[in-house]
């Protein structure tokens, strides 16, 4: 069952966390607290960071096994999140992390280069998410509310997968964060 409270979000990061970010050398903690902090560096407000730290919640919801993409399965944690985000928090965090697998869509339509720089993990489960976008349906993107705080995410989630990278614990990003949660 999702989470419903604030403490229970930061809890399911702590206890479920540490399973490995589908296909990647970091863990699902340290991806989180990576692209969390990179939203930190890049003085973005406490919705974002919010949004960045909890971006993947869905992945650590659900029984495909830690690395469903190998096996062809679109795990849709785009779509899981908002079960666990929209008791907590305003439409914007949870917006901008239900589009942030479109996003990336988004970016390798309009982006030269942009596909290059994804990791192999991420280039595999782009097909299963429907591929870069036509122009048209990236105009489209580009006109939603969030779209480009949606983009802003997706490049610290592309980022946080250093394995040496040095982030502040999530006990500082559960202060930092709770006066924004709504429970
Ligand atoms: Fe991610």
């Amino acid at each position: 069952m999702p989470a419903t409270t604030f403490a229970q979000l930061i809890e399911t990061l702590g206890t479920h966390g540490h399973a490995r970010y589908d296909g990647e050398d970091v863990s699902q903690l340290q991806h989180a607290l990576q692209a969390a902090t990179l939203a930190l560096e890049e003085g973005a407000p406490a919705n974002l960071v919010a949004a960045a730290l909890f971006h993947d919640i869905g992945h650590l919801a659900h029984d495909l096994g830690e690395h469903a993409s190998a096996h062809g399965l679109d795990d849709r944690h785009e779509y899981r999140a908002l079960g666990w985000l929209k008791p907590v928090f305003d439409a914007d965090v949870w917006e901008p992390v239900h589009l942030h697998v479109e996003a990336k869509r988004y970016l390798c339509c309009m982006e030269t280069g942009y596909i290059g720089q994804l990791s192999e993990e991420s280039v595999a489960s782009l097909a299963l998410q429907g591929g870069p976008m036509t122009p048209d349906a990236a105009r489209a993107f580009a006109d939603r509310p969030y779209a480009q705080d949606a983009v802003r995410l997706r490049r610290w989630d592309d980022a946080a997968k250093d394995i040496d990278a040095q982030t502040p614990s999530l006990v500082y990003f559960a202060e930092y964060l709770r006066p924004i949660a709504r429970q």
